[in-house]
């Protein structure tokens, strides 16, 4: 049998078709011996010298090679481009790794990302790629899990796999050092002593709660100090965690004009916004190429550097010090635990410098950040303030310093500090994580090494949960009988074998602080409430508050 396109056109068309292509054919001869013609003729001087003049149009032999080549030599490079391409595609597919956006050699889908909201492109990729997708950001792989589910697993049920830390440039000095950093053999122990140290120093009297009680005391004198009139928190208010971290890991305070201790803030601070920037997003992940050229980048290294000296400082200090019959703080149980190990490789004072400086800044900036993100929150909803007045008027009164055991009694603060945390997603796409091994998840293949984003915003602002996830409510966390409701969704803190550290002492410090300055203060906005912009300025490693100054009115 003949196939369609062995069968003979219908008779009528066939004729035609003949008669067409016969027609074609002789008005291309005529047009063939037309130009022959015009070529044999004497040459027409006016047409040439026409042809000389016109830049792009040549009749000199040697040009119209040149140009030939050029075009042929195009075509090759389209077709080894598209060759190239489709060789690349294949590898990629064939690894089975989660869906994701093609990467273009060397940029990888940077163009894809808003670099100014990159965890706002996650979720939109979310969307496209499904919870689990893979991206390259430059040359460097990395997998973003997006919502409960998938976060979920990486975090709690596959912890070990995922347990590693990906690498983050803008820190390479404390790279493999310390906590938070540290992706090497030491990570371990550090991590497990600290936090039994932390505890320790934590628990019974003279511990945290005792810690942040007086230095709320400090806090409310200085308070008292500004008589009324405009101050920006960020310093003053910041003051407290900062000399809350300071006791329990070098056992001292600083007075609240202490240069060094601003000196120190204020570049805990200008790192976090820093770090916040689309400049810094770029070089976390071009660092190889961008880190000799001048840029914000250099500021945030030369931080980081003073930083780690001050903490190295301390840490010689205490050593020349130290009595190990009666350690007096965390760096004197520090060095002690560095001593045991001495012999083995990575135990240096330089390491005990940088878990000095993880804790110090980790441990300042972000309940820093969150007490006064969430001062600008309640000046924009005055009936919110209102209630908190009311419940601590009840349940503390005017003059007992507010203590732990009252959040029990105070359903609607413990409401209004988790929703401040949700609402403000301090660290909306957590540090990177990196798988520590080949692993498989949710059928695709994570090879060991991979940087793995566990997005902690997907959860905070997931919509199922939280019925109106972009508008601050503190209903969010309470039930109908205005009881505090709990929500497996609320991970602030992250979860699993890298969780944050401090999550204790920093829950503690945001309801005994917060509660402190309400029982005493009205807070008072410098523009009507209801234009009070809740927007960051940056978003990147943090989502950083807007700039302000407030007032504080003492109620009695
Ligand atoms: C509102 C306050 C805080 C928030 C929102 C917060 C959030 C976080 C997050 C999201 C991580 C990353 C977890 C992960 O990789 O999965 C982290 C890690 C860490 N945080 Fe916090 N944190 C806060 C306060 C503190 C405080 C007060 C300290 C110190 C006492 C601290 C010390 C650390 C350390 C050392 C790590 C690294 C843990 C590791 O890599 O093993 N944080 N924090």
């Amino acid at each position: 049998m003949q196939s369609p396109e062995q069968l003979p056109p219908p008779k009528q068309g066939r004729l035609l078709a003949q008669e067409n292509s016969a027609v074609d054919s002789q008005n291309v001869k005529q047009q063939l011996r037309r130009v022959l013609e015009a070529a044999s003729k004497p040459e027409d001087p006016v047409l040439n010298s026409h042809l000389r003049d016109h830049p792009h149009v040549s009749a000199e032999g040697p040009r119209g090679t040149m140009a030939a080549l050029g075009i042929t030599l195009a075509l090759l490079v389209w077709m080894v481009t598209l060759l190239l391409i489709s060789i690349w595609k294949q590898i990629h597919s064939s690894w089975n790794l989660p869906p994701g956006p093609f990467p273009l050699p060397i940029v990888g889908n940077v163009l894809q990302v808003d670099l100014k909201d990159i965890p706002k492109s996650f979720a939109r990729l979310a969307e496209r790629f499904g919870p689990v997708f893979t991206l390259y950001l430059g040359t460097r792989r990395v997998v973003v899990l997006h919502g409960y589910k998938a976060v979920k697993e990486v975090l709690l049920n596959r912890k070990n796999e995922f347990s590693g830390r990906g690498k983050i440039p803008a820190f390479q000095m404390y790279e493999d050092k310390g906590i938070i950093f540290n992706n090497g053999p030491t990570w371990k122990d550090i991590r497990r002593f600290s936090l039994t140290t932390l505890r320790d120093y934590g628990m019974g009297k003279q511990g945290n709660e005792e810690r942040i009680q007086r230095e709320a005391h400090f806090l409310l004198e200085e308070l008292r100090k500004t008589r009324g009139q405009p101050f920006d928190p960020t310093f003053l208010v910041g003051r407290a965690p900062c000399n809350v971290i300071a006791d329990i890991l070098f056992n001292r305070r600083f007075n609240y004009d202490d240069k060094k201790c601003l000196r120190l803030m204020s570049m805990f601070n200008e790192n976090f916004y820093l770090l916040s920037t689309p400049w810094l997003q770029l070089y976390n992940n071009f660092s190889g190429y961008l880190r000799y050229l001048p840029g914000s980048h250099r500021k945030v290294l030369a931080n980081v550097s003073e930083i780690k000296a001050y903490t190295l400082e301390m840490a010689k200090e205490h050593l020349q010090s130290l009595d190990p019959s009666c350690p007096r703080d965390f760096t004197d149980c520090l060095l002690m635990e560095m001593e045991k190990h001495s012999g083995e490789s990575g135990y240096t004072l330089e390491n005990v410098a940088v878990t000095l400086a993880d804790l110090f800044f980790a441990g300042t900036e972000t309940t820093s950040t969150t007490l006064r993100y969430g001062l600008l929150i309640l000046m924009k909803y005055p009936e919110i303030e209102e209630k908190l007045h009311k419940e601590i008027d009840r349940v503390i009164g005017p003059s007992r310093i507010p203590a732990v055991k009252d959040r029990l009694e105070m359903p609607y603060m413990d409401a209004v500090v988790h929703e401040i945390q949700r609402f403000i997603d301090l660290i909306p796409s957590n540090l990177p994580h990196e798988a520590t091994q080949d692993t498989m998840l949710q059928g695709y293949v994570i090879p060991k090494g991979t940087v793995v984003i566990p997005t902690l915003d997907s959860l905070l602002y997931d919509d199922q949960e939280f019925s109106d996830p972009g508008q601050f409510k503190p209903e969010h966390f309470l039930d109908g009988n205005g009881k505090f409701k709990y929500s497996d969704y609320f991970k602030p803190f992250s979860a699993g074998k890298r969780v944050c550290v401090g999550e204790g002492l920093a829950r503690m410090e945001l309801f005994l602080l917060l509660s402190a300055i309400l029982q005493h203060f009205n807070l008072k906005s410098l523009v009507d409430p209801r234009d009070i912009d809740l927007r960051p300025i940056a978003i990147g490693f943090g989502r950083i508050p807007p700039h302000y100054k407030l007032c504080v009115i003492p109620r009695s």
